[in-house]
């Protein structure tokens, strides 16, 4: 078996005792270091006797010491490893880190990831897909592919920021068909995943001070992004149907508004969908006062009532409507593609941001997907995903019915993969989750998704991810926390 790699050993040319017996010192001083580990390969006498420039006798010697005072086990077939039991006889301590000598950190204070579930455990993220109906063996496929087609393309280098041509152009053509947007491909940019393409966006077109308006309840790594790039932050009130645009109108004729975010085709957290006059209403003004919408359509695919609503960018003729779009409820969060669609002076920027935080996207993965969209596999996966999720939507919401209804309220969501529970006004939710109680799920809450003004309780419950059995269990566990608390 081939060793991922040779420890680089250093041994005194100088010192008590034989070389090999100074050899069998080095090899104990990494042990107690901890940079040799319990199951370790060593490499074979003869690459560390020409490493060292040492007989290989010197070196079997040296292995022989170990092996004898119980450091190292040797298998004829297999080498040479560190022992499996080395940790009684040798505490593996790293090495204590330097002491901080730079001081405070100063850069911006950025806040990590909202929902990190422990991997493996069922948990309650905030709607993402069901990880175990990611078609895998299609993306491998697709992968050995594109790894091939990358080579033959000379796709391998350095390439082109925005993404490679080829997805370009099939996210073009999937927007024109599938929701009217009205694209070519020098108006796409490939990021990873939609978070790099809110970052982007935030810093091509916001500067220090300008006014960006959020719905009081809203994707908080989005209002991340923009203050991360000197935007002010105002709340519009949120109505039962999305953004409330008297109090926008009002906002506008008070503050010169840069730009609004929203995420009209399932607002979140609380997951309404914009209406059709909402939205014509919306553009109109964008037109009166001059501001950009971000439109975030996260989870467009998943609309189970009704066909998908065209987006607001849909035959947009502004120019106003910078949209943001990802594979990551379709298909993986994990392979992190997500894109922007706007006109090409902003895509050009975006471009350039990219190169100078990440250079380009991942050419290999890129290609994949186009494979995966050309081939018809991707909307075959969606139509199977779509019919499981919905099942699951009314499964989720009996359970929560059955055991949360006289608790907490919800609507049945019309689409995308969650349900937003609202409590009694008076119930504690920041209580509950300071305390967490042994046993209680982790979930997200309005708190976390409110820009300035206090929120009422209520939380994000994914649905997706969670089979009948488990989110029985979930229910019941979020059940038994509410009642504790
Ligand atoms: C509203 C919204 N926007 C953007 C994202 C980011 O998705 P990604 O970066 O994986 O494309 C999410 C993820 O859950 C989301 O809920």
């Amino acid at each position: 078996m081939l060793r991922p790699w040779n420890p680089n050993l250093i041994v005194r040319a100088e010192g008590r005792g034989s070389l090999s017996v100074r050899i069998a010192q080095a090899i104990i001083e990494e042990i107690q270091r901890g940079r040799l580990t319990a199951g370790d390969s060593l490499p074979g006498t003869r690459d560390l006797a020409k490493d060292l420039e040492v007989n290989r006798k010197t070196v079997v010697q040296a292995y022989d010491e170990l092996a004898a005072q119980g450091w190292v086990t040797t298998d004829q077939r297999r080498g040479t490893f560190i022992a499996r039991n080395i940790r009684d006889g040798a505490p593996h301590k790293p090495e204590p880190e330097p002491a901080q000598t730079f001081g405070e950190l100063r850069g911006s204070a950025v806040k990590p990831p909202l929902l990190w579930p422990r991997q493996g455990k069922v948990s309650f993220d905030d709607g993402v897909p069901d990880q175990r109906l990611i078609p895998t063996m299609a993306i491998a496929q697709a992968y050995a592919g594109a790894a091939r087609a990358a080579s033959r393309q000379r796709l391998l280098g350095y390439g082109d920021p925005r993404g490679t041509e080829a997805l370009r152009q099939s996210i073009s053509k999937m927007l024109n068909m599938t929701r009217g947007l009205n694209t070519t491909p020098d108006n796409i940019c490939v990021t990873r995943g939609s978070q790099m393409a809110l970052y982007v966006i935030a810093h091509s077109i916001v500067a220090k001070d300008d006014t960006v308006i959020f719905e009081e309840l809203t994707y908080p790594p989005a209002v991340q992004a923009f203050t991360l790039a000197g935007a002010k932050v105002q709340a519009a009130k949120l109505g039962p149907e999305g953004i409330d645009l008297n109090h926008l109108e009002a906002i506008c004729r008070r503050t010169r508004v840069r730009a609004v975010y929203l995420t009209p085709g399932h607002q979140f957290p609380t997951t309404v969908v914009l209406r059709p006059s909402a939205r014509l209403r919306l553009r109109a003004l964008a037109a009166q006062f001059g501001f950009i919408v971000v439109e975030d359509d996260y989870d467009h695919e998943f609309q189970f009532d009704h066909q998908p609503m065209f987006p607001l960018a849909s035959n947009d003729q502004s120019g106003q409507i910078v949209y943001v779009g990802s594979f990551s409820k379709v298909l993986s969060p994990s392979l992190r593609v997500g894109y922007v669609a706007a006109p090409t002076h902003l895509i050009q920027q975006i471009g350039n941001w990219i190169g100078a935080i990440d250079r380009q996207g991942d050419p290999i993965t890129e290609l994949a997907i186009v494979e995966l969209i050309e081939s018809g596999q991707l909307r075959r996966h969606i139509k199977r995903v779509h019919a499981i999720f919905d099942k699951r939507r009314t499964t989720f919401a009996e359970a929560l019915q059955d055991e949360l209804g006289d608790l907490a309220s919800f609507d049945i969501p019309t689409g995308g993969l969650a349900f937003w529970v609202r409590f009694a006004e008076d119930f504690d939710l920041g209580k509950l989750e300071q305390r967490r109680p042994q046993g209680a799920p982790q979930f997200l809450t309005s708190a976390q998704c409110a820009v300035g003004a206090k929120a009422k309780p209520a939380a994000r419950l994914g649905f997706a991810s969670l089979d009948a059995h488990e989110m029985q269990t979930m229910i019941e566990r979020l059940r038994d926390a509410v009642e504790g608390g």
